[in-house]
């Protein structure tokens, strides 16, 4: 039988059926393995183990290929924008044109925050990272709309929780900006389109016209798209685990916000721009660093490049680079961290321990470079990858209440510690 998998274990032969994915992914379904063998599986870090099945987003990390509900990210990069990518990754097909007016409709008109938010942001100690800020700032939207926590499974509710939180992210991110530079906080404007308000509410100030540049604004819709989603990664899978307590989606995505916040994740744009400052000011010495990220004693990495499931490329640097090159030739930034970064990827790439460990640049590589020439603050970038990914966040939430193999998430353990050991008093106890 080449349909199942077959154990052997204590004498005994044991059968599990394979699932194979629409694009050919195969797994051996161990859903029952404990309650027939006794045995978990162990799996640190979840290298071999899926926890869902899903429709949203496929990705095949050997050929390089993203696909969100089966449309390649190169054709949604060029042709479409963060909105309608949105609307496709949360309600599974392209929207028609009446569809995506009335989805614009709603994400413009929810775009504003109960004004008792605004007085969350006093709260905080002085430049609080806009990281927790952001996650503390939608985990407290559920008590602002305390009817979704009640039933989250609420068709209409969901809809709505949904087009809130898409469209209070880009203000509730945008305050936090400003409110550690001291501005006053700017209202959305109804007549920009998502990402242009985005970046009213970030620079515009009251005393003087804002010019909003369209280039930049696409640019920015272009890496909010190739951010949108990207199957079961630290985040979105901490969403789905809240999310499989039933806890409504504010708090489910607040949780996703941090997971999304450390180094090895969403945090890599951050902590890629450090490093190459860290290289500039070390005076360029690119190779140095390289050596460095080989010696394993040096607890130093590249940051920016490995990935856990591209192994030859990633689709979206490839389209990240390219767009670096146009925001730095039209705003004729003389940007001395792109030629570090452009000669860091160059030694690396032919460097045989990189090759070796398949280690090539991914998304975070190249976006803090734009971001940066956008005049976004460091310490943003991985709000921004926040705002990207918060559809994908949505889509996988959502997809997860409806799934009829809902369980509640509870990985299990092998138990290290020590075995059973009698309590001794305080007073008897050795210093
Ligand atoms: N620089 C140097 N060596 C590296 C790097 C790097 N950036 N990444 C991995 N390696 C090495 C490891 O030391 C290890 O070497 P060894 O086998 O000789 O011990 C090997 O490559 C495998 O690394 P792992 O950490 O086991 O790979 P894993 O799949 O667990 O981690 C990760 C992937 C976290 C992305 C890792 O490559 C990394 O830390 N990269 C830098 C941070 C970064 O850019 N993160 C953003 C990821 S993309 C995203 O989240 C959007």
């Amino acid at each position: 039988m080449d349909d199942t998998v077959q154990i052997t274990y204590a004498g005994k032969t044991y059968h599990f059926p394979i699932l194979e994915g629409t694009c050919g992914e195969k797994a051996f379904d161990i859903s029952k393995l404990r309650s027939e063998t006794g045995l978990i599986t162990f799996d640190p870090g979840f290298l071999s183990t899926g926890s869902c099945k899903s429709e949203i987003t496929f990705l095949d990390g050997e050929k390089g290929i993203l696909l969100y509900r089966g449309v390649p990210i190169e054709q949604l990069a060029e042709h479409s924008n963060f909105l309608e990518v949105s609307y496709l990754l949360i309600h599974g097909h392209l929207p028609n044109k009446g569809e995506l007016e009335q989805f614009n409709f709603h994400i413009t008109h929810h775009s504003m925050v109960h004004e008792s938010i605004k007085n969350l942001y006093d709260g905080f100690p002085k430049n609080p990272h806009p990281m927790a800020v952001c996650s503390t700032i939608v985990g407290s939207l559920a008590t602002f709309y305390q009817e979704h926590q009640v039933n989250v499974r609420d068709e209409r509710e969901i809809e709505i929780s949904i087009h809130r939180l898409l469209a209070k992210l880009p203000t509730i991110a945008a305050y936090s900006f400003k409110k550690s530079i001291g501005q006053p906080l700017p209202y959305p404007k109804n007549s920009l389109n998502y990402t242009e308000n985005f970046l009213h509410m970030m620079f515009s100030n009251p005393c003087e016209e804002y010019e909003l540049d369209p280039i930049t604004a696409r640019a920015l819709d272009v890496l909010l798209m190739l951010h949108a989603d990207h199957e079961q990664n630290c985040s979105t899978s901490t969403v789905r685990l809240v999310g499989s307590s039933m806890c409504n989606l504010f708090a489910s995505v607040s949780a996703g916000i941090y997971a999304l916040w450390g180094p090895l994740h969403g945090g890599a744009n951050q902590a890629v721009i450090e490093m190459l400052q860290h290289i500039y000011d070390d005076g360029g010495q690119v190779e140095k660093f390289v050596g460095m990220a080989k010696t394993p004693d040096s607890k130093f990495r590249l940051m920016g490049f490995g990935h856990r499931v591209y192994k030859n490329f990633d689709p979206r640097s490839r389209i990240i680079k390219d767009l670096a090159y146009k925001v730095f030739e039209r705003s004729h930034v003389n940007e001395p961290l792109l030629e570090i970064a452009l000669k860091l990827e160059e030694i690396a790439l032919k460097d045989e321990y990189f090759i070796e460990h398949k280690l090539y640049p991914n998304v975070d590589f190249y976006s803090g470079l734009i971001y940066k020439a956008l005049g976004i603050p460091v310490n943003m970038f991985p709000v921004m990858f926040a705002i990207g990914r918060l559809p994908g966040w949505i889509a996988q939430w959502k997809e997860l209440q409806a799934d009829e193999e809902f369980r509640i998430g509870r990985p299990r353990q092998v138990y290290m510690g020590r075995g059973k050991t009698d309590y001794i008093p305080l007073d008897e106890r050795s210093e």
